[in-house]
């Protein structure tokens, strides 16, 4: 028997679709890549802007026609199987099951009922909430481990309040516990995730608020067997010194922080909700920099949000002026029902927003360039990730910063390189990636025969 998991949207998603393959897993059903081969195909949903709807309708169009070739079932999970089961069931009959947000636990249960026809999107109360518990046998090099569910912003755009229901913090017994898992299971790196980590534990509000992150931080980075702990996303308001601090004082913490801005002026971050100011952003990264001076930060971007004039936008360009981001996320404004901006008029048109997205993409890819070319000529420590898609004997890994490097092996190295920590000599900028030369001298002292 075999399952087919298709994964939009963040990486909340992909958390959870790796649960539900296990689940099938301890079932008896092996994952495949081909659909037509899946005696169960389930679909993990986002409905972050449209466009992830759009593409959600066209899968379930291509999945429900492959039902009709052979008995197999369909399985509809994710925030859009919250938000939307009922529209969804009307539009695509063959659906066997939508599963709400907090419901992915209760696939064994469907499973060992024979898998009806069933609809369970009832949200979990804060009391009894579970999360699911990560075991795999096996993990890539990095793997996320979930810190937080929900959210409690309600940013004026933003859907995921009501996809995932309110924020409720993980304990930091299971996220320890966790972590120790995938580190058996073969992880040297695990991204804690949550829509807002940085209120992880957050009591009070404004300037009296304490959050417990730093802590939980700390206590990642003593786990044995890890060579980097990453996290996102970063709230711009509650990230907070003693987390600056905690990545400044410990190396396995890396020195990166995505610390989405969304826009540069202070009429649409008020419009938005975001709780900062674009000055009390700026202070953020000026903290960042002088705590950490080579961090990298990166941001999502949001043009078009309603009311943005001219003015708005060339705030948004100046601050990524001022700033530097690494690299950024940008989207164009997308009406969602269930958000606050769903009753604002969506005022700026298609072609505007087409025009500023492309405007403020060509600024980020300035500074993308400039920041990988001013690694040429300098050394860095990479953890491989795996041989490089693009082929060739080349290999793939990662900067602590995040930029991508590719390399060769040399002859004399061993094949599996997979996991290993490597000094790198940075020798080009390739557009979105680096290119790496192993340092000899460090690559020996790294033992394992290298
Ligand atoms: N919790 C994270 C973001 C989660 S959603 C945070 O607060 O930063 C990821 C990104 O999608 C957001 O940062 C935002 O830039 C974008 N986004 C969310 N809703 C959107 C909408 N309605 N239209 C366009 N972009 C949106
Ligand atoms: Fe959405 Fe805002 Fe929460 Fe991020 S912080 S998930 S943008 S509501
Ligand atoms: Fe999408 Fe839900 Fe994530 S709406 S971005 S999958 S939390």
């Amino acid at each position: 028997m075999k399952v087919f998991v298709h994964t939009f949207g963040c990486q909340m998603n992909e958390y959870d679709s790796a649960r539900a393959a296990e689940i099938f897993g301890r079932r008896g059903y092996m994952p495949t890549d081909d659909p037509k081969q899946a005696d169960v195909i389930v679909v993990n949903t986002c409905s972050i802007r449209d466009k992830a709807e759009q593409k959600l309708a066209s899968a379930l169009g291509r999945y429900s026609g492959l039902k009709r070739h052979r008995d197999r079932r369909l399985v509809v999970m994710g925030c859009t199987a919250q938000l939307r089961s009922r529209a969804l069931a009307g539009r695509f009959s063959a659906v066997d099951l939508f599963l709400g947000t907090d419901r992915v636990a209760e696939l064994d249960d469907w499973i060992r009922a024979g898998m009806p026809r069933e609809t369970r999107v009832a949200r979990a109360d804060a009391e009894s909430y579970r999360f699911l518990e990560g075991r795999p046998a096996r993990v890539p090099v990095s793997v996320p481990v979930t810190v937080q569910k929900g959210c409690d912003n309600f940013c004026a755009y933003c859907v995921v309040p009501a996809a995932r229901g309110p924020q409720i913090d993980r304990p930091a017994a299971e996220i320890l516990a966790e972590v120790d898992r995938m580190v058996l299971a073969g992880a040297k790196e695990v991204v804690l995730i949550g829509q807002n980590v940085n209120a992880y534990g957050k009591v009070g509000r404004g300037r009296l608020a304490t959050n417990r992150f730093a802590a939980l931080l700390r206590e990642v980075a003593a786990r044995p067997g890890l060579s980097r702990v990453r996290f996102t996303t970063s709230h711009p308001r509650d990230l907070d010194v003693a987390t600056v601090q905690a990545v400044a004082d410990l190396p396995v913490l890396c020195p990166h922080f995505h610390l989405p801005v969304q826009s540069g002026s202070d009429r649409i971050l008020r419009k938005m909700g975001r709780g900062y100011s674009r000055k009390t952003y700026l202070e953020k990264v000026e903290k960042i920099r002088r705590l950490i001076p080579d961090a990298a930060i990166s941001t999502d971007l949001i043009v078009g949000f309603p009311g943005e004039t001219k003015q708005d936008f060339a705030e948004t360009m100046s601050l990524i002026d001022e700033v530097g981001f690494t690299f950024s996320y940008s989207f164009k404004y997308s009406p969602r029902p269930d958000t606050r901006a769903f009753d604002m008029e969506d005022d700026v048109s298609e072609s505007v927003k087409s025009d500023r997205l492309a405007r403020l993409q060509d600024k980020q890819a300035h500074f993308m360039g400039r920041n990988l070319h001013a690694w040429v000529g300098r050394t860095a420590t990479v953890l491989v990730e795996g041989p490089s898609r693009r082929g060739g004997g080349q290999w793939m890994g990662r900067t602590e910063t995040f930029e991508i490097v590719n390399f060769e092996a040399c002859l004399d190295q061993p094949r599996e390189l997979t996991g290993r920590s490597v000094e790198m000599e940075i020798v080009a900028d390739r557009g979105h990636s680096l290119e790496g030369r192993i340092l000899q001298k460090r690559a020996e002292s790294m033992g394992g025969g290298l």
